[in-house]
């Protein structure tokens, strides 16, 4: 049942096989053995600020519910009703009392128990609503606003499973003691294109920018000179962690936020004092990074995202913005719009993105294509510890953080999970 894909994967030669893109079986496997173990993200606190709230996502394919309890407790279920499999909640976020499945009435409260039957007195007398309240999520925790959840039993705590991925996460969430908040909707579009792709790219990619946004570049360029003189000579560097977390971002002692507003408003001299020169001069306002294996964000833009599986090859992108809490409301929306014109669905960025994953989706299951290997070798042996940034980095422009990745992955895919029992 459970496929071997040590062959598809050669993380050591820079070598991926196309399948892990297309195949139905491995999709399958995917699911059961990378998404139902791991930490995966949910949402973002600010969500969830009187008991009632709550917000509609997915874990994988299985879609839940977020609440927070009367006791502001946060918590998670499978959105499925106990009774035929409807889901309880249709709506994407609000508040409520109790969720009633639509379908015959069973409600359930913010806890995930039954609460109410309709003609209760037909079911047997062996019948406890106690038995039948919903699936709960069995581990919540969250790192500086970010929730993120796990069907695992017994996981290792998030913030070890971060590791030294939270020094680069924090150059966007930790700018003072006040944290973040979310400004404005989330945006949610389809993708043609397996998950990994977008979620590689934001890990370990720097490589596409001078091509694929050429013109985006451009178009922002200050001097009007375009991308040359914008991006291909900067140095930096990526991150590239044991989990398949990466992180990609250009090195610089000019401090910028490209939105003007929040670059106005902004106190550098504060920032360093908090995170550092190093964090400052990359991390803070500059690149993209994936915490394995579908969460990412753009730390400029105050973009966080997450890509829902939705088959081998299909994608569902949901993407939010968040800001300094502490930010006035001019600030906040400045970087809200500067976001939407990059990075929103329609954003002149986001759309070179998605334009190249769904092209090499589009041509990847073809008998002989499936079968010719893709490169990762860029930046081959260049990983290393240097002292400034945390754990190992390599160059800017690498496949380092790609390769470890799929290493991740691969070992997942290889290693039976809990609900495998003896049957492994
Ligand atoms: Fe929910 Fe029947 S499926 S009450």
């Amino acid at each position: 049942r459970n496929i071997d894909v040590s062959g598809l994967v050669d993380h050591e030669g820079g070598l991926l096989d196309r399948a892990v893109f297309t195949d139905h079986s491995i999709y399958a496997q995917e699911m059961r053995r990378v998404f139902a173990p791991s930490w995966l993200f949910l949402a973002h606190t600010d969500q969830f600020k009187k008991p009632g709230d709550f917000f509609a996502t997915f874990m994988g394919e299985d879609p839940v519910l977020v609440t927070l309890t009367r006791e502001k407790k946060l918590k998670a279920f499978l959105n499925s009703c106990r009774h035929r499999g409807a889901r309880v909640c249709r709506a994407d976020f609000g508040q409520t009392r109790n969720f009633t499945c639509s379908y015959h009435g069973w409600s359930y409260d913010l806890d995930g128990k039954l609460v109410s039957v309709p003609n209760e007195a037909g079911y047997p007398e062996s019948f406890e609503r106690d038995d039948w309240g919903l699936v709960e999520v069995p581990h919540i925790e969250t790192y500086n606003g970010l929730i993120f959840g796990t069907w695992n039993p017994s996981p290792i705590p998030l913030r070890e499973s971060l590791g030294d991925m939270a020094w680069y996460m924090d150059a966007m969430l930790d700018h003072d003691d006040d944290g973040t908040e979310v400004v404005g909707g989330i945006h949610k579009w389809v993708l043609d294109g397996n998950w990994k792709l977008a979620a590689e790219q934001f890990a370990t990619d720097w490589y596409h920018v001078n091509m694929s946004h050429a013109s985006a570049l451009m178009v922002m360029s200050p001097t009007g000179k375009g991308p040359r003189d914008e991006i291909v000579h900067r140095t930096g560097r990526q991150y590239v962690d044991p989990n398949g977390h990466g992180a990609g971002f250009p090195v610089h002692t000019k401090n910028r936020f490209d939105a003007k507003t929040v670059h106005d408003h902004t106190d550098y001299t504060a920032l360093r004092e908090r995170l550092g020169d190093a964090r400052v001069e990359g991390p803070l306002t500059n690149g993209h990074a994936t915490v394995f294996p579908n969460f990412s964000y753009l730390p400029v833009n105050g973009s966080i995202r997450i890509w829902h599986p939705k088959g081998p090859d299909k994608m569902e992108v949901w993407a939010w913005t968040i800001v300094d809490k502490c930010w006035p409301d001019e600030v906040k929306q400045a970087q809200r719009l500067y976001n939407l014109r990059t990075f929103g669905p329609s954003g002149i960025f986001e759309q070179d993105d998605g334009e190249n994953w769904s092209e090499c989706q589009a041509i990847a299951a073809g008998f002989i294509t499936n079968g010719v290997a893709l490169n990762y070798q860029m930046g081959l042996g260049s990983e290393r510890e240097d002292g400034r940034y945390p754990g190992t980095t390599s160059e800017l422009y690498s496949d380092a953080a790609g390769r470890s990745f799929y290493a991740r992955w691969r070992t997942l895919m290889n290693t039976p999970a809990w609900h495998e029992g003896d049957a492994r």
